[in-house]
């Protein structure tokens, strides 16, 4: 069997905020609590839910640019849980992100040219005529032009900076891309463009992928796996493909409920589930399923015992009391 790419086991990240003088003292935020997954080589694990679930710091404690709290990380088999920065510094190169607002992240004093031959010049120590030469090259693969070299980010539109952003992320022909959000600051039009990309780029250069999205509808359009997280914890895992046809979690059933179906031939059977209310405070979660207070299945059972994340017969691992289409 292959073995995976990148594995979290039981990791958990928390945030400490306030101030002990505050009458409300110190609180711990638990952005991501328990989250075991395991990505294999070649795959798009599309990780949802909404803002707020944990799906952005899951993505940052993968790539190590936090710290975790608890449990482990395996990059490539490494155990990476607890290296230090100047540790994790060759192993950087194999694990880039790509971040929503390509804006922010792109500094507006430097010129093309040298936004993306920076993580070149810092890697690689490669000859000014080699960094030219391989910029050239990422710009023609992202779908820009060798003349853009010397432009500033904001004589780009929305979609270019993307593009700008990505070529900078497979400068060093990384083997994990995290993508966070990557085409929600986008026109619709825009995103599919950049969606087919990077599915373009995932078969020319052998990528793995975590795609970080709110809108399911992108996400589908992408991925092999989904991962549904609700509050830090993930509450469905499985092939895209099964979970948009038949969701097991009722969190899943309300998010794929609330997408725009018209392409859909079962469309006409959906039943529209509002989610109700917003997602709880990661400080000072429902006790039972997380998610009970907004679930419209919720028993005196959900109330009290948290449900662990468990296998059904349908392929699935969902955590939930009464799982929804369970068999197969
Ligand atoms: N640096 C931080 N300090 C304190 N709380 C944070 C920090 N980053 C995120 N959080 C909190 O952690 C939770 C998860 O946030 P985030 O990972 O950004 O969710 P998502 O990306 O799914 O919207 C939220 O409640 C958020 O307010
Ligand atoms: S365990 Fe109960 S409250 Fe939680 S999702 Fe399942 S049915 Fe809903
Ligand atoms: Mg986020």
């Amino acid at each position: 069997m292959t073995a995976p790419l990148l594995e979290t086991r039981n990791l958990s990240k928390q945030f400490i905020v306030g101030s002990r003088f505050s009458s409300l003292g110190l609180r711990v935020v638990h952005a991501v609590d328990n989250v075991s997954l395991k990505i294999m080589p070649g795959e798009t694990v599309g990780l949802v839910g909404e803002s707020g679930c944990g799906k952005s710091t899951l993505g940052r404690c993968i790539t190590r640019l936090y710290d975790i709290t608890a449990g482990e990380l395996y990059f490539e088999g490494v155990d990476i849980s607890d290296k230090s920065m100047r540790q994790m510094r060759p192993l950087r190169r194999r694990m880039q992100m790509v971040f929503q607002d390509p804006y922010a992240s792109l500094n507006p004093r430097r010129r093309v040219r040298d936004l993306i031959a920076e993580p070149l010049r810092v890697h690689l120590n490669l000859g000014e005529t080699e960094v030219r030469e391989r910029v050239s090259k990422l710009l023609d693969v992202v779908g820009l032009s060798p003349d853009h070299m010397e432009r500033f980010p904001h004589e780009f539109s929305g979609g270019q900076r993307q593009r700008i952003g990505i070529a900078r992320a497979i400068a060093l022909e990384p083997s994990l891309i995290v993508a966070d959000e990557p085409v929600s600051a986008l026109d619709v039009s825009v995103q599919a463009q950049i969606v087919n990309l990077l599915a373009d780029l995932q078969e020319r250069l052998s990528l793995t992928y975590v795609f970080i999205a709110h809108d399911l509808s992108v996400v589908r359009q992408i991925s092999t796996r989904i991962a549904v997280m609700y509050l830090g914890s993930i509450v469905e895992l499985g092939l895209a493909r099964d979970i948009f046809a038949r969701p097991s979690h009722p969190y899943t059933q309300a998010l794929i409920s609330a997408v725009p179906q018209p392409d859909l031939k079962r469309a006409g059977e959906r039943k529209r589930i509002i989610l109700t209310g917003d997602v709880p405070s990661p400080i000072d979660p429902p006790q039972g399923c997380r998610f009970h207070p907004r679930c419209i299945y919720a028993t005196d059972k959900c109330r009290k015992e948290r449900p662990i994340l468990l296998p059904l017969p349908n392929g699935r691992t969902v955590a939930c009391h009464y799982p929804l289409n369970g068999t197969v």
